[in-house]
């Protein structure tokens, strides 16, 4: 294979040395408009062969890499397509798409089926071959914008090039590509660029530079680029980049406005609105490295116990009630105040939601969140999709409200949620008159038909699920006369018992739930407990780690989620419940757990559902109970963020358990209380749930378990590092 690369800037010269150690067999010739380059390249060994000619640098290669300022590109070209011999594949790697469109209609009349646009979306502020980065690549997205013409072969050449070099490769309309690029890429650069030489001319200059601190840094980092390649993508990609501009001013002057006329409120909902999306949309970067927030590890690492725990905690506000405060709390009249409200991605999400839906929302800061209600029907239209993230709780819960609106909304998910199945909420809510549409496969995006007239009925479910129960009680608010909801298995109730509290009649009889539609939810406090799926890592810590004397305080017991403490007692452990109270129309109490030996059981069915989302840990406790653990009837577990059971199974194997995992649950080998799992790594594949049972594992491991994916421990629980080093874990974030 001859590769050739023309341009050694850091693109180029990084794709050289990516290539090079990789495939040391190919051939890689080089070109750069300057000697010196070409030489240094060559020098270092990132070329085999430094070209004076783009004619020579061309001749005999079976593949182009265009790597040149924007502004460069037309002549360069134009030699490419003189001198193309047939069976070449030309790719670019420019910034914007739409200007290299032009310049080869320019040049060769219309764009050849052997050239596919492309734009690797890697660099840094850095520039030049001394720059060059064999692994620039790895980890990034190349985009690339091929038309109805474009050689199919030539395409997947292309896709193949840059995926060998670990990067993974999106297809895109051209004119799309240039407008996201022009407000994540060129904006930023641009307003970067400008705010230093602003600051620049100012006479006090050099003390401000000197005393900038890290604010001025970070947002400064990338006017340190090449202003070449930053003045040809300006005037490239100007159309889009003037519309992103002129967005940009108005905000500006409309904040600058609110400075000017000391308005706190503006700038804190601005702030808080900007914040929200921030975290958000951290969670929407494709690949681990663009998330450049550290408190999003990936791999942690998690070491033997040497002493029990003891002392008292208390774990983050439960997940599924913080959903239900928000959105009742949006739909209500009058204010809500929430606290305690769980911090964690999931729940940012539903609160931006119903930001972009109108409903001013103030906060969360430290568990606190003021919710403006708009009414029943006081929610506007979102200018475009609602990013929900991870959470599969925002998009069923929001379908059922969505439906009710006068709008239409489209769901979107990051990678697993959209892999999740949502017809379990699509088909129920069209028995109340929804209109709801999936993808074939019945996964997100999801998109609900405003404008419907929905009619209350009898709707039996068909899964043990609170989420679609929610998402038709929510429904049935909407709908004309009574939704009646029939359970095949009791599910948790937050959503009956929060209804009640905003004054909103709920019946149940028996497995029905009944709700009239047309009622009025009134404003209230909420304080919601600790969550008991983030109080169930620490309660199996304690457990399975000997001497351990832990209280949990302030924890949510309502009965449809205590299957976790039911199973583990029927194990055998020492969980005392004390101070049981209740906060809110939910009950609370304190956890005590010791150290116990635990025995293997048959898992009773109906307890299942109370402890979905513990099973993870759950899997780990197994593992040091004396004798099996059998688990039937949790087939659910396969849908959940991951597919619990071949995660769970998949890494117990790993770490020497003997485990079979059946389509709806496992057995699991016990090995006793004296148990030491062996030192390994594996992969919590994304879920939040399944990488902190496996930081619970390490408490009892030979040596170290490296837990690879764990990013999404953020999304229900944000302070789980730093809590469970208090407590006693020794856990680190690798690297
Ligand atoms: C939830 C219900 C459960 C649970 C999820 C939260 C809720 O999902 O696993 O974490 O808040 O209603 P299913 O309804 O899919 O069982």
């Amino acid at each position: 294979m001859q590769l050739t690369v023309i341009g050694l800037g850091l693109i180029g010269a990084s794709c050289c040395a990516s290539v090079r150690k990789r495939y040391p067999g190919w051939t890689i010739n080089g070109f750069s408009r300057t000697k010196p380059t070409r030489e240094k390249a060559l020098a270092k060994g990132l070329i085999d062969r430094a070209c004076d000619t783009i004619p020579e640098a061309v001749s005999g290669s079976d593949f182009v890499l265009i790597a040149v300022p924007m502004g460069e590109f037309r002549k360069v070209y134009q030699i490419v397509y003189d001198f193309y011999h047939e069976g070449l594949v030309v790719t670019d790697a420019g910034s914007t798409k739409g200007s290299v469109i032009d310049d080869l209609i320019t040049v060769s009349g219309s764009i050849p089926p052997w050239f596919i646009p492309g734009h690797p979306i890697a660099g840094s502020e850095r520039s030049g071959v001394s720059a060059a980065d064999p692994d620039l690549y790895v980890d990034q997205q190349v985009i690339l914008t091929p038309d109805r013409n474009s050689d199919k072969s030539a395409i997947e050449c292309v896709i193949d090039f840059w995926t060998r070099q670990g990067a993974s490769v999106v297809q895109m309309d051209v004119t799309r590509h240039d407008e996201v690029l022009a407000l994540t890429s060129h904006l930023p650069h641009i307003l970067a660029f400008n705010l230093v030489h602003a600051l620049s001319d100012d006479d006090d200059h050099i003390d401000i530079f000197r005393y900038a601190a890290g604010g001025f840094r970070d947002f400064t980092r990338i006017a340190g680029s090449d202003p070449t390649m930053w003045r040809d993508i300006s005037l490239a990609n100007r159309k889009a980049i003037l519309k992103g501009l002129d967005r940009y001013t108005d905000r500006l002057k409309q904040m600058r406005g609110a400075i000017e006329q000391s308005d706190g409120t503006w700038l804190m909902r601005s702030f808080e609105k900007a914040r929200g999306a921030r975290r958000l949309f951290s969670s929407l970067s494709f690949h681990r490295s663009s998330r450049e927030d550290s408190s999003l590890p990936s791999t942690l690492q998690s070491y033997y116990a040497k002493e029990g725990f003891s002392g008292v905690i208390r774990v983050p506000g439960d997940k599924s009630i913080s959903h239900r405060s928000i959105m009742l709390g949006a739909l209500a009249e009058g204010v809500t105040i929430v606290e305690g409200c769980l911090e964690g991605e999931d729940v940012i999400a539903t609160i931006q939601a119903f930001r972009e839906m109108g409903v001013q929302i103030d906060g969360p800061r430290e568990g606190r969140v003021k919710i403006y209600g708009v009414g029943r029907n006081g929610l506007i239209a979102p200018r475009s999709a609602l990013y929900l993230g991870n959470s599969g709780t925002s998009m069923r819960l929001l379908s059922g409200i969505l439906i009710g609106q006068s709008f239409s909304t489209e769901l979107r998910g990051d990678e697993s949620l959209s892999r999740r199945p949502m017809r379990r909420i699509a088909d129920p809510l069209g028995q109340l008159g929804a209109i709801i549409e999936t993808e074939n496969d019945g996964t997100p995006p999801i998109r609900i038909r405003g404008g419907q007239l929905l009619t209350g009925c009898h709707i039996g479910m068909t899964v043990a699920s609170a989420q679609v129960k929610s998402a038709l009680l929510l429904g049935g608010l909407f709908a004309d006369g009574e939704t009646i909801v029939s359970e095949v298995t009791p599910t948790r109730d937050h959503t009956e018992r929060m209804l009640t509290g905003f004054g909103y009649p709920v019946e149940r009889h028996g497995s029905t739930v009944h709700i009239l539609g047309g009622g009025c939810l009134n404003a209230c406090q909420i304080d919601v407990p600790g969550d008991i799926s983030s109080a169930a890592f620490f309660i199996v810590a304690a457990s399975i780690v000997p001497g351990s004397d832990l209280i949990i305080e302030h924890v949510g017991v309502n009965p449809t989620r205590t299957g976790i403490l039911k199973i583990l007692n029927l194990m055998g452990a020492n969980i005392e419940v004390l101070n049981s109270r209740m906060v809110g129309g939910e009950p609370v109490a304190d956890l005590r757990i010791r150290s116990a030996e635990l025995s293997g059981i048959e898992v009773p069915p109906d307890l299942v559902p109370p402890a979905i989302d513990e099973f993870p840990v759950l899997f780990v406790a197994a593992c040091f109970a004396t004798g099996s653990m059998v688990i039937t009837g949790a087939e659910e577990l396969r849908v959940k963020e991951s597919d619990r059971i071949q995660v769970m199974a998949d890494g117990l194997k790993i770490l020497g358990v003997k485990i079979s995992s059946k389509p709806d649950g496992a057995i699991i080998e016990g090995r006793g209380h004296k148990f030491l799992f062996s030192s390994g790594s594996v992969n919590a594949h994304d879920d939040h749930r399944v990488a902190m049972a496996f930081c619970v594992a390490g408490l009892r491991s030979k040596g170290l378990i490296e837990i690879d994916n764990c990013a999404n421990i953020n999304t229900s629980f944000p302070n789980f590092i730093s809590l469970a080093q208090e407590a006693g874990f020794d856990i680190a974030v690798a690297g």
